[in-house]
C-alpha cells in the first residue's frame, strides 16, 4: 500500500491499539475493516501468533482489505459479511471467544472519496449511497423520488437532526415535481436553498447523514452487533467503538453502561435482589476524542469519539 497516500486513514489508531492490547496468539474481530488500517495495527502488535478476523459489507472494502492484509498469511481472514452476522462469521472460523472488538462506524475514505458512489456532495455522483451495492436495496435517488414528503421529513429531522426538516421536505418533493432528482450536487443545492446553515451545519450535510443512515439501515445494527461481539469476549478481553455523530455515540454509550450495570433488578424494584456483579466495566467513562495533532493531518478524524469496555466476567451473559 502507498503510505503517503492510505486508501483510508485509520483515526485514533493509536488509542485503539493501546486500549485493546492485542497479544500474541489473540483473536481479534474487526467488525468494520475498511481498507484494513486498523487490522494491520493489531495484527502488527499480536504478531506473530495474533490473527483477525476482518467483515465489511461494502465489496470494494473487502477487496482493499485483502489486498493489504495479504502479507500476515492466515493470520488475516476478510469476509464481506454485515456486522449483524457477525456470530455466524465467528462460528463459521471456529472462534468461540475474541479476545478483542473493533468497530469503526460510518464509512470510508474510500467511498467518500468515490464520486460514483454518491456518499459525498462535494463531487457530482448518482445518488446510490449504499454500502453493499449488489444488495439490492433502495438506493439515495430511490429514497427521494419516492417517499412521501412526511417521511422525507421524519428522516431528515431522526437522522439528520435538521431543524428545518420540513422545509427541507418540502424543496424537495416541489423539485422532483420537475424532474427527478439524480446528483448528489442537485440534492445538496435543493435542501441548502431551503434549509441554509443551522448551528454551523450546512443542510446538505445533514441530509446526506440522514439519507445515508436510512439506505443502510445504520442506526438498528449497532447495538445488537455490539452486544453480541461483546458476549465473546474472554475475561479481559476489550471491545472498542470509534462513532462519528452524536445518534451512533448516544447507543454505544447507553449500550457499554448497561452491561457495566451489576444490578438487573427491574427499575422498579426499591432494593437489589440479584446481588448482581456486572460483567463488564467501563475502559473509557468519557469518550476518547483524538488529539489536535490527528485532526489537523486528518480533519475526517474531528468528530470521532472512542468508547471501550472490557470482560470482567464469565462469558456468555451479555
Ligand atoms: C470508517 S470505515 C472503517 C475503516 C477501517 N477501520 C480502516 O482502518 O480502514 C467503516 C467501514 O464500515 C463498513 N460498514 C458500515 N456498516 C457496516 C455493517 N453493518 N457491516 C459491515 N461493515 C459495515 C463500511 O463499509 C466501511 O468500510
Amino acid at each position: 500500500m502507498d503510505r503517503a497516500a492510505p486508501l483510508h486513514r485509520p483515526v485514533l489508531l493509536d488509542e485503539v491499539i493501546g486500549f485493546l492490547l492485542p497479544r500474541d496468539g489473540g483473536r481479534y474481530l474487526d467488525a468494520t475493516v475498511g481498507a484494513g488500517g486498523h487490522a494491520e495495527a493489531i495484527l502488527d502488535a499480536s504478531g506473530p501468533g495474533g490473527q483477525l478476523l476482518g467483515l465489511d459489507r461494502d465489496p470494494e472494502a473487502v477487496a482493499a482489505a485483502s489486498r493489504v492484509l495479504a502479507r500476515f498469511g492466515g493470520r488475516a481472514r476478510v469476509l464481506k459479511r454485515c456486522y449483524s452476522d457477525l456470530a455466524q462469521a465467528l462460528d463459521e472460523a471456529g472462534w468461540e471467544t475474541i479476545d478483542g472488538a473493533l468497530f469503526d462506524l460510518g464509512v470510508s475514505s474510500m467511498q467518500i472519496d468515490t464520486a460514483e458512489r454518491g456518499f459525498s456532495f462535494q463531487k457530482a455522483g448518482p445518488l446510490d449511497m449504499r454500502m453493499d451495492p449488489s444488495s439490492g436495496g433502495p438506493t439515495a435517488a430511490d429514497l427521494v423520488n419516492r417517499l412521501p414528503e412526511a417521511e422525507l421529513r421524519d428522516i431528515l429531522f431522526r437522522w439528520g437532526e435538521e431543524p428545518r426538516a420540513r422545509q427541507a421536505a418540502r424543496a424537495i418533493v416541489r423539485a422532483r415535481e420537475r424532474a427527478p432528482i439524480e446528483t448528489t450536487t442537485g440534492l445538496a443545492e435543493i435542501v441548502r436553498r431551503a434549509a441554509g446553515k443551522r448551528g454551523g451545519i450546512d443542510a446538505a450535510t445533514r441530509t446526506f447523514q440522514a439519507l445515508r443512515i436510512a439506505v443502510n439501515n445504520e442506526l438498528s445494527r449497532i447495538e445488537p452487533a455490539v452486544r453480541s461481539a461483546a458476549a465473546r469476549l474472554v475475561p479481559g478481553g476489550r471491545a472498542a467503538v470509534i462513532s462519528f455523530h452524536s445518534l451512533e455515540d448516544r447507543i454505544v454509550k447507553t449500550l457499554f453502561r448497561t452491561l457495566a450495570r451489576a444490578c438487573v433488578c427491574p427499575r422498579e424494584f426499591p432494593v437489589c435482589r440479584c446481588g448482581g456483579v456486572s460483567a463488564f466495566s467501563l475502559v473509557t467513562r468519557r469518550a476518547a476524542r483524538p488529539a489536535e495533532a490527528e485532526t489537523r493531518v486528518n480533519p475526517r478524524a474531528r468528530s470521532a469519539r472512542l468508547r471501550v469496555i472490557e470482560r470482567v466476567g464469565q462469558k456468555g451473559t451479555a
